[in-house]
C-alpha cells in the first residue's frame, strides 16, 4: 500500500478526495491535514475530522495554517458554501485532533516512512511549504507530491489564477522549487473529467454510508452552480484518482513556477515545456485526463461504501 498524507481544505471536492482515497485498498492514509483555503481553518479542519469520522477512518487528523504565508486570506465560500460543505452539517466527530500541527505530522510520518511517503495536496500549499521551511531535510523523505492546483491554460479565480495557487502563490512556488518530484493536476486536466449532475445524483442514490453526503452535495451544487453547464468538476478527487490508477491522465514534463508578483497574473502557473530558461523539469503536468477512468473509480468508491 502506498502511504499518503492528504492535505486539504474541505471543500466539496475535497470531501470526494477523502472519500475516494479511503475507499482504495492501494492507499494507506497516514493522516488528513487541513489548511485554510476554500473557507477558514475552523471550518476546513472541522469538516475534515467529521468526514473522517463519518467514513469510520481511524487516522491522524491535523490542523494546519490559518492563513497564507504572506498575503491576506482569500476564500472560495461562494463555491463551497459558508461552512465549506454547502451548508451540510455532519455529525460530531468521534476522532480527536492530533496534538501535532499539520507540518509536524508531515515531517513525523515522512521520517518514520524513510522516504516512502507521498503527499497529495488539494488545497493551497501553505502547510506543505511550512513543513519544507521548518524542516530543511524533509525533501529527502518525500517520494512525490501530487497536487491539484494551477493550470496550463486559464484560471478560475482570475484569468490565470487557479484557486489553490492564487490563494497562496508563495507557498506554491516553494513547493515547485523544492526539488521534490511533483505531479500537477491543473484545471486544464481536471475539467476534462467534469461530471454531469445526474451522474453525481446516481452515485448518491445507491444506498451507502456516503449517500446522504453525496446527495447533500448534489443538492447544493445543482442549486448554486447552474451556470456551469450542469456539470461539476471534482478537481481534488481526480488528483487522488491518479494515486489509485495512473492511467487517469497522461502527463508531460515541464518546468513550472508560480507567479506571486504579477498584477494580472497573481497565482498563475507558468508551465515551460520547452525549458526555454534552461532549467530542468521540476514537474509532471497532467495534460489529458480520462473521464471514463475517473467514473469507474467513483463507481468502485460507492461500491466500497455500500459494503462497509
Ligand atoms: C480547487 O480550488 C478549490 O475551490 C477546490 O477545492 C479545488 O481544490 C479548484 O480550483
Ligand atoms: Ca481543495
Amino acid at each position: 500500500k502506498k502511504p499518503i498524507i492528504l492535505d486539504c481544505d474541505p471543500g466539496v471536492d475535497d470531501a470526494f478526495a477523502i472519500m475516494l482515497a479511503n475507499s482504495s485498498n492501494g492507499l494507506d492514509i497516514r493522516a488528513v491535514t487541513a489548511v485554510s483555503g476554500n473557507v477558514g481553518i475552523e471550518h476546513t479542519s472541522r469538516n475534515a475530522i467529521r468526514l473522517c469520522s463519518v467514513l469510520n477512518m481511524d487516522i491522524r487528523v491535523g490542523i494546519g495554517a490559518s492563513m497564507p504565508l504572506i498575503i491576506e486570506p482569500r476564500f472560495a465560500g461562494h463555491m463551497h458554501g459558508d461552512n465549506g460543505l454547502g451548508g451540510l452539517v455532519l455529525p460530531e466527530a468521534d476522532l480527536v485532533f492530533d496534538s501535532m500541527k499539520a507540518w509536524d505530522i508531515i515531517y513525523d510520518e515522512a521520517v518514520k516512512l524513510e522516504g516512502e511517503l507521498e503527499i497529495v495536496a488539494v488545497g493551497p500549499l501553505t502547510n506543505v511549504a511550512i513543513a519544507l521551511l521548518k524542516y530543511r531535510d524533509l525533501k529527502g523523505f518525500i517520494k512525490r507530491i501530487t497536487m491539484m492546483g494551477g493550470s496550463v491554460t486559464a484560471g478560475n479565480h482570475s484569468q490565470y489564477g487557479e484557486f489553490n495557487t492564487w490563494a497562496d502563490p508563495h507557498a506554491a512556488e516553494i513547493v515547485f522549487q523544492s526539488g521534490i518530484s511533483i505531479t500537477m493536476f491543473g484545471l486544464n486536466a481536471t475539467t476534462q473529467c467534469a461530471l454531469p449532475f445526474d451522474d453525481l445524483r446516481r452515485l448518491g442514490e445507491k444506498d451507502s454510508i456516503v449517500s446522504e453526503l453525496i446527495l447533500g452535495i448534489y443538492d447544493y451544487v445543482k442549486s448554486t452552480r447552474r451556470g456551469a453547464g450542469s456539470r461539476i468538476t471534482l478537481h481534488d478527487a481526480i488528483a487522488v484518482g491518479y494515486l489509485i490508477d495512473e492511467r487517469i491522465a497522461d502527463t508531460r514534463s515541464a518546468f513550472v513556477s508560480c507567479e506571486a508578483a504579477g498584477k494580472h497574473t497573481h497565482g498563475m502557473t507558468i508551465v515551460d515545456f520547452e525549458m526555454r530558461e534552461g532549467k530542468s523539469p521540476n514537474a509532471e503536468v497532467a495534460m489529458v485526463a480520462y473521464p471514463e477512468i475517473f467514473g469507474k473509480l467513483l463507481e468502485e468508491m460507492v461500491g466500497f461504501y455500500m459494503m462497509s
